[in-house]
């Protein structure tokens, strides 16, 4: 076999490796098709790397990280880890230690709702005729979640925690090339998501975004509040094609947006650096770990399933199977598949468990 590849595969908690083991199983499903290989290193992070090894990132798990070509990651995090000291936690120590790591800067998550899903979002199905269709890109290394001084303890007597929204130029002028080119590929039309009548690093956000809109002459770019954003995500979806935004008006966005289109359970992401000549990147699906339906057997696993792909294509750089993988959820979708997170009630669905949710999509590969 003369495409082989190696893939970190990190679980993690919760719903995580359940879901994981349908991305697998569709992994599989393409290789066989389209003739390439994977080198799987499965490692403990989160909670599981803490119960495993002491740590929420052990060393081992981060070395699988450094000689793979992508990782695809679960989730992180649950009940019992939250007691654990605020910078202990999974999220904070196995995932954000990862973006970091790695330089991840560039978070991208496509708020996709088919034409067949109008029905699960919560929106009044007129506002979302057709389907919706955004890519919210959303700068994650820098801003509120890394700034230092960060700090919660005790001063003069009294408990006091501190977090800094600091954002340099060149942070902010490498995640704007990515999104002008993105917004190139796609309709020109470019929102950029600030709070720029209240917060300086939004200030220079906003100036950095006018200055380089000059080399991007395709781009149509305009300026958004993020409270305005917020608002419009529920009023009008469809105006949107492309939004960017920093880190933590990003986090919060995307998961409104997520719903919007219907469910957590089916938004992907893609988290990419640059490393050598393929792009390094971390692929895990937006929503979080769900405690509250872990070992069930319903969760969702199209968000993972749609991350493996982005990872094929971005990575890997094998498009016929990404595009495969994209196709073939698409079809089930159309054939009526739904996990419950999904079910409306209407009269073609099938209702169906993570497992056979996963098997449906490998077997139409
Ligand atoms: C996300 C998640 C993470 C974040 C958490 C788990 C640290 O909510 O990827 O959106 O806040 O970035
Ligand atoms: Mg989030």
């Amino acid at each position: 076999m003369n495409r082989e590849y190696s893939i970190a595969v990190l679980a993690g908690d919760g719903i995580g490796p359940e879901v994981m083991r349908e991305a697998l199983r569709v992994l599989d499903a393409v290789e066989t098709k389209y003739g390439f290989g994977t080198q799987r290193e499965e490692r403990p992070v989160g909670g599981a790397g803490i119960e495993a090894c002491g740590k929420a990132l052990p060393d081992d798990t981060l070395k699988a990280c450094e000689s793979a070509d992508a990782i695809l990651f679960g989730s992180v995090g649950g009940p019992q880890w939250d007691s654990l000291p605020p910078d202990e936690r999974p999220e904070r120590a196995a995932l954000l230690p990862l973006r970091k790591h790695f330089d991840l800067y560039a978070n991208l998550r496509p708020g996709v709702c088919l034409r067949e899903l109008t029905e699960a979002s919560p929106l009044k199905n007129q506002l979302i005729e057709g389907g919706i269709d955004i890519l919210c890109i959303r700068e994650l290394t820098g801003g509120m979640y890394f700034g230092e001084p960060k700090f919660y303890g005790e001063r003069n007597g009294e408990l006091i925690a501190l977090d800094t929204m600091i954002y340099h130029r060149r942070e902010i002028e490498r995640i704007a090339h990515i999104a002008f080119q993105a917004a190139q590929e796609r309709s020109g039309r470019l929102c950029s998501v600030d709070k720029a009548n209240v917060l300086s690093s939004s200030v220079l956000w906003r100036k950095v975004f006018t200055e380089l809109a000059g080399q991007y002459p395709k781009v149509q770019l305009t300026h958004m509040y993020v409270d305005n954003a917020a608002m419009q995500l529920v009023r009008n979806p469809q105006q949107f094609d492309v939004l960017v935004t920093e880190n933590t008006f990003g986090d919060i966005l995307t998961d409104e947006m997520a719903m919007v289109c219907g469910s957590l359970g089916t938004l992907p992401s893609a988290s990419l650096g640059a490393r050598g000549e393929r792009t390094f990147g971390l692929y895990e699906p937006s929503g979080g770990s769900a405690p509250d339906i872990a070992g069930k057997g319903i969760a969702n696993p199209i968000a993972q399933i749609l991350s493996l792909a982005m990872l094929l294509r971005f990575s890997l750089r094998e498009i016929a199977a990404a595009d495969a993988v994209e196709h073939a959820v698409r079809s089930v979708i159309s054939d009526g598949f739904r996990t419950k997170d999904l079910a409306t009630g209407a009269a073609n669905e099938r209702i169906v468990t993570t497992a056979e949710m996963g098997e449906a999509i490998a077997a139409a590969i």
